[in-house]
């Protein structure tokens, strides 16, 4: 629940420490004191350092020397792809190796600084180097530092810092770095190329500079280094320190059920292991009241399988009006869902599933507002931004997958799986209700969730490729499903 944070004590007292897989990400404006900060953590946590920024920067050095305009997103994105970028990081001097060059100097130049921006707004180019990055990352213990490291290349991690400072601060700071690296620059054109920057990191339509909901914001403006690394230290101990509140048990949780979930979940629990689902995250532990789960839909079996996984209660589910009135419409009146009327913005299902949260039940919700062709999640809808303004539920993702395909035992075509991503806390919501209007939270919540989504879905081929029978789903899906968004929600903007 979106509130004040665990204190440094209350952390250090639980003898919590940062887990094995840990990834922490890292982001703000040029000169918040991301480089230094990560560093800092990356030997006190013993992570390997990855500085992003200097992965663009590289590509825009190997470009300007292969003559390719930063405006020619294809060409530049082609010499990414074809070309070996390392990161060596030895905890005292990290190194960039471009196709077994060292460019680690020849990066930080003012003509590098000038056109890194651009060369780093393109979709094409952001492509290639966020699954470089995401590669660089999978097996975790890493501190990774950039402007979309949170937002978009872990959606999933374990800390996320946006480290902020005022323009005075920082230009103060870039200024000493440059004077210590022995370089005059006047303090106008240190704060000219700082706001240019900043504005086209922020304003560019890929992937922009941005507080992902679920970070923590510290501003940096007026401490010191030494607290500064301190402080971000702290915060990586936050979501890990949450986490053992979780740990609660599952026996007793099942035993406490109403006798109405208690009978469900037992036809669900049947119904999952004889088509062989497999569960994967949150295994032994139940969960906690007054959250919201939230789930890609791809199916009209998707409920009783994710119910299946699903051992506390009450449990209350958003599901379209229509289900009540239907076959089936006792049954969902015994699991007491909150009926919603899905075209335009329902008051009374938003009001009634609110006050559910509120009073301690776990809402579950499919944020993408109806069923999506298997193996593209989202779009989410703005429902959930919603749920999480009124309420600040923290929200647990899952992805299921393999309801096309069930069969007795497990199904090749289509593996059956349901797979828990960690819980999700909106910390910055205060920060970005003081920012922006409810409509943009709303947005930004939702692409989190879609970013979110696909990370969880990567996750299950990975571990199990994505079958031909899948694909061909896919295909057939995409346009049937087409058909039905412009029934239920008009045409597309
Ligand atoms: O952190 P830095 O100043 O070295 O980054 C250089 C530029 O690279 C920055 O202006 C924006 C871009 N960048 C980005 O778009 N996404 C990242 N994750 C990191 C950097």
């Amino acid at each position: 629940m979106v509130g004040s944070l665990p204190t440094a004590a209350a952390i250090a007292h639980a003898g919590i420490t940062l887990p094995a897989d840990a990834v922490i990400a890292i982001d703000g404006p040029a000169g918040s004191g991301k480089s230094t900060t990560a560093r800092a953590l990356a030997r006190r946590f013993g992570l390997t350092y990855i500085d992003s920024g200097a992965m663009y920067r590289a590509l825009t050095l190997a470009a300007r020397r292969k003559d390719i305009a930063s405006e020619d997103g294809d060409r530049l994105a082609a010499l990414l792809a074809a070309a070996r970028l390392e990161l060596r990081d030895d905890r005292r001097e990290s190194s960039v190796i471009w196709d077994g060059q060292d460019v680690s100097s020849a990066i930080r130049t003012p003509e590098i600084d000038r056109s890194v921006s651009r060369v780093s707004s393109h979709a094409s180019v952001r492509a290639v180097m966020v699954e470089r990055q995401r590669e660089l990352g999978r097996r975790g213990s890493v501190v990774m530092e950039g402007r979309d490291i949170g937002s978009v290349v872990f959606p999933l991690a374990t800390a996320k810092i946006y480290l902020d400072a005022s323009l005075a601060a920082r230009e103060a700071r870039r200024h000493r770095q440059f004077r210590d690296g022995g370089r005059t620059v006047a303090p106008q054109e240190v704060r000219r190329e700082l706001a240019e920057r900043d504005r086209r990191d922020s304003e560019r339509a890929e992937s922009p500079l941005t507080i992902s909901p679920d970070a923590i914001v510290l501003d940096t403006s007026d401490w010191s280094l030494a607290e500064q690394i301190e402080r971000a230290a702290e915060t990586c101990l936050i979501n890990p320190y949450l986490d053992t509140l979780l740990d609660t048990d599952r026996e007793s949780a099942v035993r406490a059920l109403p006798l109405n979930y208690r009978i469900a979940y037992a036809c669900f629990d049947q119904i999952a292991r004889f088509f062989g689902l497999r569960q994967i995250g949150y295994n032994r532990r139940s969960v906690p009241a007054g959250i919201i789960l939230v789930s890609n839909h791809v199916h009209w079996y998707d409920p009783p399988i994710i119910g299946a996984t699903f051992l506390r209660s009450p449990l209350r589910t958003l599901a379209k009006e229509e289900l009540i009135h239907g076959p089936l419409g006792f049954l969902f009146r015994l699991l007491d869902i909150i009926p919603i009327h899905r075209k335009g913005y329902d008051a009374d299902a938003f009001g009634e599933a609110r006050r559910a949260l509120q009073n301690g039940s776990c809402l579950f919700i499919f944020p993408e507002g109806t069923r999506r062709p298997v193996g593209r999640p989202g779009p989410v809808k703005n429902g959930l931004g919603i749920l999480c303004q009124e309420t600040g539920a923290d929200v647990l993702p899952l992805f299921i997958r393999g309801t096309w395909g069930l069969m007795p035992g497990g199904s090749p075509r289509s593996p059956l799986e349901v797979r828990y991503g960690p819980m999700v806390r909106l910390h910055a919501l205060p920060i970005l209700q003081r920012q922006y209007d409810r409509q943009a939270i709303n947005r930004r919540i939702a692409k989190l969730f879609e970013t979110i989504f696909c990370e969880l879905q990567a996750r299950c081929y990975r571990d199990r490729p994505e079958t031909p029978f899948e694909q061909g789903l896919f295909q057939r899906l995409t346009r049937k499903f087409a058909a039905k968004d412009r029934r239920l929600f008009g045409p597309s903007p």
